[in-house]
């Protein structure tokens, strides 16, 4: 089988899923952009890292598209990318892990006064601040999919109060044990005021840009704190900093942002009460996330279903 493989991937980066994919798919030709134009007829699979528009025009065979990020917003934002052709995303229980553990962190980090405490240290400060109980901390997780369940799962074992939203309705069948709710749209706006802590695990999709703004940020209790670990476009830069500034917001920790590299000179990377991290929070792991792209690679060879097809028409 010959496969495509490109996309925003340094040559360690490539190296290493060549190295992994080939140990786990010996009788496949890995191509590159240039080599898969030329032998355009007979790619059927394309395994990509947001590539650059147009990566995927004039491959007729083409019959899956694999993307070895998780979030497939920047993929489905290619006009010219080819209509019916099937797309899986990367899903990868250590990739979920890893959110896990970013999110306890940052929880108990906030829970706890340790972003405080790392502010007084810079201040040459010592300040005790009364210490808070796990048990009465209220964590609203937005997205119920792989990343919010693991998410939701570690903050109930660690003795949280966790809520989580999701699109699909009122059912409860999906939310983890200790979960307290999760619930539809309209709900939203009754969770957001019990909320100290508002972790967005949603996908970007029309629904979800911009989604938390000053009205969002307005509906939550005074003193309460965000964290961003989806996507920089859900959020609204400049309503952060107003809330943040007004003291309706206590504390940011932002893993992704609307333009990455976060620029030098932008005003996060300053702010006392903002936490900057470089999109680190669950990164692909090769070792793992290679084996999920060689069963969907073996699944297409045998006719066998593709595991986490998106769904095109809502986005993720
Ligand atoms: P997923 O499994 O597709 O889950 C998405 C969840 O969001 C689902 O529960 C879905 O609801 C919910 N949702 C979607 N649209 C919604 C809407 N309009 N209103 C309310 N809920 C909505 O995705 P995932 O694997 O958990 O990943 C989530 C996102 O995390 C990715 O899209 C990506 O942007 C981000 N991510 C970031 C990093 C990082 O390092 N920072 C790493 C990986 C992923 P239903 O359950 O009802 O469908
Ligand atoms: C990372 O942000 C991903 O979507 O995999």
């Amino acid at each position: 089988m010959d496969v495509l493989l490109c996309g925003e991937l340094d040559a360690d980066e490539l190296h290493a899923w060549r190295g992994a994919l080939g140990a786990l798919l010996p009788e496949v030709r890995w191509l590159d952009p240039a080599q898969a134009r030329a032998a355009a007829a007979g790619v059927q699979a394309a395994v990509v890292a947001n590539p650059p528009r147009g990566s995927l025009l004039g491959l007729p065979g083409l019959r899956l598209i694999q993307s070895l990020w998780a979030g497939v917003d920047r993929l489905l934002e290619d006009p010219t990318l080819p209509a019916g052709v099937p797309i899986a995303r990367m899903v990868d229980p250590a990739m979920n892990a890893a959110m896990a553990e970013t999110a306890l962190w940052a929880v108990l980090a906030l829970q706890r006064d340790f972003f405080d405490y790392a502010r007084q240290q810079r201040a040459v400060r010592w300040r005790q601040l009364p210490q808070r109980r796990a048990e009465a901390w209220h964590v609203l997780v937005l997205g119920l999919g792989q990343m919010g369940r693991a998410v939701t799962r570690a903050l109930a074992q660690r003795g949280y109060r966790v809520s989580g939203w999701r699109s699909g309705g009122a059912a409860s069948d999906e939310a983890p044990a200790g979960v307290a709710g999760h619930a539809a749209f309209d709900a939203l706006w009754r969770l957001l005021p019990q909320a100290q802590v508002v972790i967005n695990l949603l996908p970007l999709t029309g629904a979800t840009r911009g989604l938390l703004d000053a009205r969002f940020f307005a509906a939550l209790p005074s003193g309460a704190s965000v964290v961003n670990l989806a996507r920089g476009a859900h959020l609204v830069e400049a309503d952060l900093l107003a809330a943040l500034g007004a003291g309706q917001l206590r504390h940011a920790v932002l893993d992704v942002f609307g333009e990455e590299p976060l620029p030098p000179q932008h005003p996060f990377w300053q702010h006392p009460q903002v936490t900057v991290l470089p999109h680190v929070a669950a990164q692909t792991d090769v070792g793992s996330a290679a084996a999920m792209v060689a069963r969907n690679l073996r699944a297409l060879r045998d006719g066998r279903p593709i595991e986490h097809l998106v769904q095109r028409e809502r986005g993720y």
